[in-house]
């Protein structure tokens, strides 16, 4: 197992590796109680290194050695030593063939690392360091190998073998024994190795690349799942073909395989033509998976097989520049989600995403930056930083450089680093040397922690016509980086009049044409911009589209707010201002006394988006949603969360009694029956019944209940059971709450992804998941300890979502949270580590319990044989 004081990794510690593996020759035999794997790599000596003539060493864990030889010489004792995590060879030639042959557990692995079993499969999971659980290896990105793969197991319980790249052989063996070769003709490093054995059902289509080539596209699943697998190849098919017409990338081998597992611990993974996913990011049907799902799988399925270029062809020189690849690939599927359904509304849910849990991130314990210098877990560090920060980060380059020069540099980055691995650096610079754009200053984004903090003030000058707008921006002190430099920020704005008109905006006095929008560039601390011929004071609609990952803040006033959320041109800051004046409402709300009421103005423009049809509907369906209580917390200096939790709640029962009518007529209206589709239309009606639904029934409506109780019973898709089902939960009408939870479950109990969803909507309901209930949850028949979803869905949604809950002021939440952090850190320390996440953030509240919270971290700190995993975490976050 781990030790108990973790070593920490610097980047500055880089050095070439001293040997490199062209090839790796696998053989694994797969049994019931262990599986042997013997690795056979063609080594030499790195000529890129000074090392020199020095020991060979490779990375291990959990292995039993059995033998090694070297040039097909066994080797003795003394010439080799087995340190455990390490397996060092001390005289070795320039060139040679090293055999090692291990005996690992597969049945026995919870940790859901390397080679382990999953509802009876054999499946793999390398990145980011799981390659050396199955043999020992230079478990690093930048040694890349070609692979040769040979699977043998019993015929009859695994007829699907799979590996990486083609199939190249297959036969029987003795004992109804069967075997598949595989050979990956493009090196890869080991974190791209995967391996799968299994009685799986295969579904087969195929795609015609942009040069004429056939692809076989197979998707394997367990025979109960074999139904639910034409969204993800959908998806996958127009992946491809949009990866081929805005980049010019085209699939490179015959075959692209999706498996589907249950037991994952984390969505998907890219492994080299053999993509494997989590089930729940791959499989839906419209009577299992929510839209929400539906647009998961599509996002995930497209970031995988984009990952096939940015990734794999050009894969990561070490793991601190993780964000090359994962930052990038968000940025790309992100991209295709907005192409495929609605920009405005893909924008909203990133930016959501980003402010609420990624501010978050970067302003606690674990803060660090897109490129990180240290780490001693890498697990820890596939963040929201890493991914959505980093995918930010490139969406401002394609903002500084326009579409047209980000496309020269992503063509020049593929080319020069095809086959290499390669630096955060060498993306930018090839983005530089394709625009001639300098990016030295924009740099600072990879290096710096910390959300950038823009201060904008104006001031409108009636007699010269000037209109000054003043933006300072700061970024605060992270963990271990204090005085930090201004950064590059591309930072987009229109002024509007007062009929709402886009003002144009002469930087000097006579311009003309002079456009309606504009991207600023903030390079220094302070700048001040006078826009010229402006003869109203306009109102100031800032950092459209989101332009940059900060935050923005200027004194609109509640007036200027609702103007703006009418009358903006910018889709996304129609909604930022809607979501800008309900938190102000919220705020001005949170352990006030009932005698301050809630503002009128909320009720009239509330009343104003369900009612008016003529509103482009998804937006309207996602200004409907309040902010959340999450991004309330995240915006609060010494948060109460059951406070802000009553405060929110007052607000939308408030909203809910005074356009009780309009609600009902909104959930008519949008209640027509339609055959099922996940358009942007459609998803749109469903989230605005939805919404109504939640409302009512927070009011204890009675025709709210029936059309509820009706829609629960009636539905044919999953949106809308679960909608009314959540609405029903989240009610006070417990008969029905409890009739329903039992309905549902007895109808899905076989499914294992919708038992999930049926653990959230409890765990994260302030009604249905207190303390008793929750503990309740983890006795169920179906909850299972070692299935990394079913925990995240009782314990992560608890702790994640049912804030008020959590955050009991007896403490007994946070108890509870640690409890099953001690519990899961001996099984499964990656799940564990994710878990502990709601308590590193304690400085956020409020003393009363941010103590408590503390007093948490310290019960798992003072467990003993604590993972390297959970250790990180937890130490970083008592500094
Ligand atoms: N590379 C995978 C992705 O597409 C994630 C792998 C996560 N692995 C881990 N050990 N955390 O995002
Ligand atoms: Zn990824």
């Amino acid at each position: 197992m781990r030790t108990n004081q973790p070593k920490t990794i610097y980047l500055s510690e880089y050095r070439v590796p001293a040997y490199l593996v062209d090839t790796v020759d696998l053989r694994f035999e797969l049994f019931e109680d262990g599986a042997r794997v013997h690795s056979t790599l063609s080594v030499r000596r790195n000529p890129e290194s000074e090392a020199g003539a020095v020991p060979l060493e490779l990375d291990g864990d959990s292995l039993k050695l059995e033998s090694v030889s070297l040039d097909g010489v066994p080797l003795a004792q003394g010439q080799f030593e087995d340190q455990g995590d390490r397996l060092v060879v001390s005289q070795v030639p320039e060139s040679f063939e090293l055999t090692v042959v291990t005996w690992i557990e597969p049945q026995n692995n919870t940790r859901l690392e390397g080679l382990y079993k999953s509802s009876g499969m054999f499946c793999t999971q390398c990145e980011a360091e799981g390659f050396r659980c199955i043999t020992f290896f230079p478990d690093r990105p930048d040694v890349m190998s070609r692979f040769r793969t040979r699977i043998e197991a019993d015929s009859k319980s695994y007829p699907v073998l799979l590996s990486n790249g083609n199939d190249v052989e297959r036969g029987d063996l003795p004992d109804g024994r069967h075997f598949v070769t595989w050979e990956d003709p493009f090196p890869k490093p080991c974190y791209l190795f995967a391996l799968v054995a299994g009685d799986l059902v295969e579904k087969r289509d195929s795609f015609k690349t942009c040069s004429g080539r056939d692809i076989d596209l197979r998707m394997y699943v367990e025979p109960r799942n074999a139904e639910k697998c034409d969204h993800a190849m959908d998806s996958l098919k127009r992946s491809m073909r949009w990866d081929e017409e805005v980049y010019g990338r085209e699939y490179d081998l015959d075959i692209f395989m999706i498996v589907a597992v249950d037991d994952f611990n984390m969505g998907a993974m890219e492994n080299k033509g053999l993509n494997i996913f989590n089930s729940s990011c791959v499989l839906a049907s419209q009577e299992t998976a929510t839209d929400l799902a539906f647009q998961r799988i599509e996002a995930i399925v497209a970031h995988e097989y984009f990952h096939n270029w940015s990734g794999n062809r050009v894969t990561c020189r070490d793991w601190f520049q993780l964000s090359l690849k994962e930052g990038f690939t968000v940025f790309r599927d992100s991209c295709f989600s907005a192409d495929t359904g609605s920009p405005t509304v893909k924008r909203i849910e990133d930016v959501t995403l980003l402010r609420t849990a990624q501010f978050a991130e970067d302003a606690g314990p674990m803060a660090h930056p897109v490129r990180p210098s240290s780490y001693m877990e890498i697990s820890n560090f596939y963040t929201l930083t890493i991914y959505e920060k980093g995918a930010e980060v490139v969406r401002m380059i394609h903002i500084l450089l326009g579409p047209e020069m980000f496309r020269k540099g992503s063509d020049l980055y593929f080319e020069r680093h095809d086959g290499q691995a390669v630096t955060t650096d060498d993306f930018l610079q090839a983005m530089e040397d394709a625009s001639g754009r300098d990016l030295s200053q924009f740099r600072r984004w990879y290096e710096q922690a910390g959300t950038p903090v823009l201060e904008v003030s104006d001031e409108f000058d009636a007699n010269a016509c000037v209109y000054r707008l003043s933006i300072r921006q700061q970024i605060p002190d992270t963990p271990g980086q204090t005085n930090k430099q201004p950064q590059h920020i591309p930072f987009a704005l229109g002024l509007l009049g007062n009929r709402g008109q886009a003002l144009p905006l002469r930087l000097v006095a006579g311009e003309v044409d002079a456009p309606a929008e504009r991207v600023l560039e903030l390079t220094e601390t302070e700048h001040t911009f006078e826009f010229h011929g402006i003869d109203e004071h306009p109102v100031p609609s800032l950092l459209r589209d989101f332009s940059a990952p900060v935050r923005v803040r200027y004194p609109w006033s509640r007036e200027q707010l609702l103007f703006l959320m009418s009358h903006d041109p910018d889709g996304f800051n129609r909604w930022d201002a809607g979501q800008r004046l309900a938190v102000d409402v919220i705020q001005e709300l949170v352990g006030a006394s009932k005698d301050v009421a809630v503002d009128p103005r909320l009720v009239t423009a509330y009343g104003h988006l369900v009612s008016d049809a003529s509103l482009d509907q998804a937006l309207v369906a996602k200004m409907l949603q309040l902010p959340s209580e999450a991004y309330l917390i995240e915006l609060a200096d010494a948060a109460d969360a059951p406070a802000i939790h009553a405060a929110r709640e007052r607000v939308v029962k408030h909203l809910a009694i005074a356009l009780r009518d309009e609600l009902v007529a909104c959930y008519r209206r949008n209640a027509e029956s339609e055959a099922y589709q996940v358009t942007p239309e459609q998803i749109a009606r469903r989230s605005l019944r939805n919404t109504a639904l939640s409302w009512l029934l927070l009011i204890n409506d009675e025709e709210g209940r029936e059309l509820a109780v009706r829609q629960f019973r009636d539905a044919d898709n999953m949106t809308d059971r679960m909608g009314a089902l959540r609405a029903l939960v989240n009610s006070d009408y417990e008969d029905e709450r409890d009739r329903v939870l039992s309905e549902f479950y007895t109808r899905f109990q076989d499914d294992p992804q919708v038992i999930e969803q049926w653990f959230s909507v409890q765990a994260a309901s302030d009604r249905a998941g207190s303390l008793p209930q929750i503990r309740a949850l983890l006795e169920h028949e179906a909850f299972d300890w070692k299935n990394p979803n079913k925990v995240r869905s009782v314990i992560g949604a608890f702790a994640g979502q049912n804030l008020a809950e959590f955050h009991r002021a007896d403490g007994s939440g946070y108890d509870f949270l640690a409890e099953q952090v001690c519990r899961l850190d001996d099984s499964n320390p990656q799940i564990a580590a994710r878990l502990v996440t709601p308590l590193t953030r304690w400085k956020k509240f409020a003393p009363a319990y941010g103590e408590r919270m503390k007093a948490g971290l310290e019960l798992i700190r003072d467990k003993s044989g604590l993972s390297r995993d959970v250790y990180e975490v937890v130490h970083k976050s008592l500094a």
